[in-house]
């Protein structure tokens, strides 16, 4: 009602300058502003996540805390490594969260993510898409110079021979594994025959050091109802599983055999001969993975908790049965299922506008919302959500406790 929303104004005399009214609940501290608390890595002032400008992206730390925690706790259960995809957050905090949590390294998808996570701190990166371009190829070999942890996954015997050419023109042996193709047909060369022709390549060219298989069933990955994403994804990484056994028996020396992802974590240690679990999203979650239930709970896929949100503020509340948020597409992009409003019951929303989101109450719809309302969204899909924020506010007990920088933002190249 218009009454309680003016009470929940104040009025402030700001100082030389003409009167302006601040609603108290929509106190709106910009990024800058945060930034500027935020020093030494601590927080001087403190800031409830709800007096934060919005669209605003945040991730509760002790979600994102158990989520690592019961990573490793499977991995370590499990016997086999974690070696998060760094695509999913492009933060160098919560790389160095990972590894520091007992992670082997971390993945990047782009050479330009590897480069901002070494600048970051990061030395143990595997990337698992291929450079095929002369640019990339010379971006990928100059950051293999400086980070003698790094590892370029490969698909083709020609690609093979320019990385090698690159290497060899640097005085340099850069680590390589082969990309085997799970069954998508998307990158990868095909097991069996043809992956041990190109690993034998890889091990004879002068400028490359073969270090083992990478294959990642993406398929499998959001397949509802454990059972089911546990016989696709074992039926789809048993000719990988069998590849690593031929190189081998003739006599390649592998390291390292990397795949897997949030899907399948409780799976992956099944295949036989895999080292360590590309996972992603399973440090933030999102409404994507939600839907596809797990071992326990086949409804909801409640293993990881969906640590995070998008912060939003209703603009407009005088229409019957909806309201208009100022978080749209350009906030929450047009994935679907769209996201998730945190902690109500039917409501529901959509982000289809570029800059408006559409609050919609169902009949036992628990709240209406008034216009300054905060809400707080759980995330459509995660890796591209995170691509539209510079910045992630880290929150604990609805306190701001740090603001991280997304480094690896845009870094699509
Ligand atoms: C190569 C590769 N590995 C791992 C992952 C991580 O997947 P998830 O976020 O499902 O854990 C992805 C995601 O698309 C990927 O492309």
């Amino acid at each position: 009602m218009k009454s309680s929303n003016f009470n929940r104004r104040r009025f402030l005399q700001a100082s030389g300058a003409a009167a302006i009214w601040i609603p108290t609940s929509v106190r709106g501290y910009t990024t800058a502003e945060i930034e500027s608390f935020f020093v030494d890595g601590e927080m001087q002032v403190d800031v409830s996540k709800w007096e934060l400008d919005t669209p605003a992206l945040c991730v509760d730390l002790d979600l994102l805390e158990t989520n690592l925690a019961k990573m490793q706790a499977t991995m370590g259960a499990n016997g086999i490594a974690s070696r998060p995809h760094a695509k999913t957050h492009k933060c160098p905090v919560i790389a160095r969260m990972q590894i520091d949590t007992g992670s082997v390294g971390i993945c990047t998808a782009k050479v330009s993510e590897a480069e901002v996570m070494f600048r970051n701190g990061i030395e143990e990166i595997l990337m698992t898409t291929t450079n095929v371009t002369p640019t990339k190829i010379n971006r990928a070999m100059s950051l293999a110079e400086e980070c003698p942890g790094f590892v370029q996954a490969t698909d083709s015997m020609d690609n093979a021979r320019l990385l090698s050419e690159a290497a060899v023109a640097r005085n340099l042996v850069a680590d390589v594994v082969v990309d085997v193709d799970p069954g998508m047909g998307r990158t990868g060369t095909p097991p069996g025959q043809p992956a041990l022709n190109l690993a034998q390549l890889v091990d004879q060219l002068p400028g490359l050091r073969f270090r083992g298989m990478l294959s990642y069933d993406g398929a499998s990955q959001h397949v509802a109802g454990f059972a089911a994403r546990r016989a696709r994804t074992l039926e789809a990484m048993a000719p990988a599983a069998d590849t690593l056994e031929l190189l081998q028996r003739s006599g390649l020396r592998t390291d390292i055999f990397s795949g897997g992802g949030t899907g399948t974590y409780n799976i992956d240690h099944e295949v036989s001969g895999l080292t360590d679990v590309q996972v992603g999203s399973y440090v933030f979650m999102d409404a994507q993975y939600l839907e596809i239930g797990g071992e326990q709970d086949d409804t909801v896929y409640s293993d990881f908790e969906p640590s995070l949100t998008i912060l939003a503020t209703v603009l407009n509340d005088q229409y019957a049965g909806r309201a208009t948020s100022d978080a749209g597409a350009k906030a929450c992009t047009i994935n679907r299922p769209w996201p998730v409003v945190k902690g109500e019951t039917d409501i529901s929303y959509t982000s289809g506008s570029d800059e408006f989101g559409t609050i919609r109450y169902g009949e036992n719809a628990s709240r209406t919302y008034q216009v300054g309302d905060k809400l707080e969204l759980i995330v459509s899909h995660c890796d591209p959500v995170v691509n539209l924020y510079d910045h992630i506010y880290a929150i604990r007990n609805d306190r701001v406790e740090a603001i991280w920088r997304v480094a690896g933002r845009g870094m699509s190249a």
